[in-house]
């Protein structure tokens, strides 16, 4: 299977809710940075990971794959007999939800090899029990995300569009930034993002000049309140030819959106020798979600 990961181009964070999430406004994009998911029949349920940062991934049930093994297993009335090795191309920690395409991956490839038949709104209703990301990366291309992000409506986008991404030396913990977030509100009231209508309409334009001032993330303040050195890394990009920069998800991956594929060549180089970052990667989106591109 391959497994996408995705741009928040948009993320407005609302208020904490009672059930400990926020309440989000989000259009996320999927990439075609990806991992690469193969499931085999086994005596057992076990996962293996390897690829770069591969040693900081649990292989037990906190992997959200044995998660999603066991619950379609459970749905198909069967035990998870399969080993499934996870090939990280995707920043483990980096804020471009790699372990939830893990998880979509895990969910549309067992479906299939156990034939449990369900459609894709089904699996995305388990998805969205296994993390608030899953459901997008099931389907993949361009949405719209409400509630926890898990609410998702597809969204028109025109072109592709070409990324860079700059990867950090460590990560950063989802909920670390959103509780930096909370503590930044309670201490002023930092500005929140509006409604993302206009981006809407830039991404059915398919121009990303017109895209790229509309770009923004309410979890950027809060990623470089925690890492302050990411405002060295943002500039860097810029100044390197970037249509415009920010920080992915909840970091500290930064996503560099540029003019065409060739820009974003000339503006990975740069940044490669800038050194404000761990390793540099470039990227394409929109992409299709989770999805199974090969059977031995
Ligand atoms: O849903 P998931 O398990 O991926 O979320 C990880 C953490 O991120 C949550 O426990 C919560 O702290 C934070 N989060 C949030 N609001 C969201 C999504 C995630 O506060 N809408």
């Amino acid at each position: 299977m391959r497994a996408p990961s995705k741009v928040n181009l948009h993320l407005g964070v609302g208020d904490l809710r009672d059930d400990g999430y926020h309440e989000l406004t989000t259009v996320f994009q999927a990439l075609s940075l990806s991992d690469d998911i193969e499931i085999t029949p086994a005596a057992s349920l076990s996962v293996r990971v390897s690829g770069e940062g591969a040693e900081q991934v649990p292989t037990d049930r906190m992997n959200l794959v044995w998660q999603a093994a066991v619950r379609l297993a459970h749905r198909a009335g069967r035990a998870p007999l399969v080993e499934i090795a996870i090939r990280k191309g995707i920043p483990v920690a980096g804020g471009m939800a790699g372990g939830s395409a893990d998880a979509a991956a895990a969910l549309v490839g067992l479906n299939e090899l156990w034939d449990v038949g369900l459609t894709r709104d089904e699996l995305a209703t388990l998805a969205a029990e296994l993390g608030s990301d899953v459901p997008f990366a099931l389907y993949g291309g361009t949405a719209l995300g409400r509630g926890r992000g898990e609410k998702l409506l597809p969204v028109l986008s025109r072109s592709t569009f070409h990324w860079v991404l700059a990867l950090a030396r460590d990560g950063l913990s989802t909920p670390t930034v959103f509780r930096e977030l909370d503590r930044l509100r309670e201490q002023g009231d930092p500005p929140r993002l509006g409604e993302p209508q206009e981006l809407l309409q830039a991404l059915a334009s398919g121009d990303p000049a017109q895209l790229a001032p509309l770009l923004g993330n309410d979890l950027q303040a809060p990623a470089l309140s925690l890492k302050p050195d990411l405002r060295r890394t943002l500039r860097a990009g810029t100044t390197a030819g970037a249509l415009a920069g920010l920080v992915s998800g909840s970091g500290p991956t930064c996503a560099f959106l540029c003019e065409s594929e060739d820009a974003a060549i000339a503006v990975a180089a740069e940044l490669s020798g800038a050194g404000v970052c761990r390793s540099v990667r470039t990227a394409s989106g929109p992409v299709p979600g989770a999805r199974v591109v090969g059977e031995h």
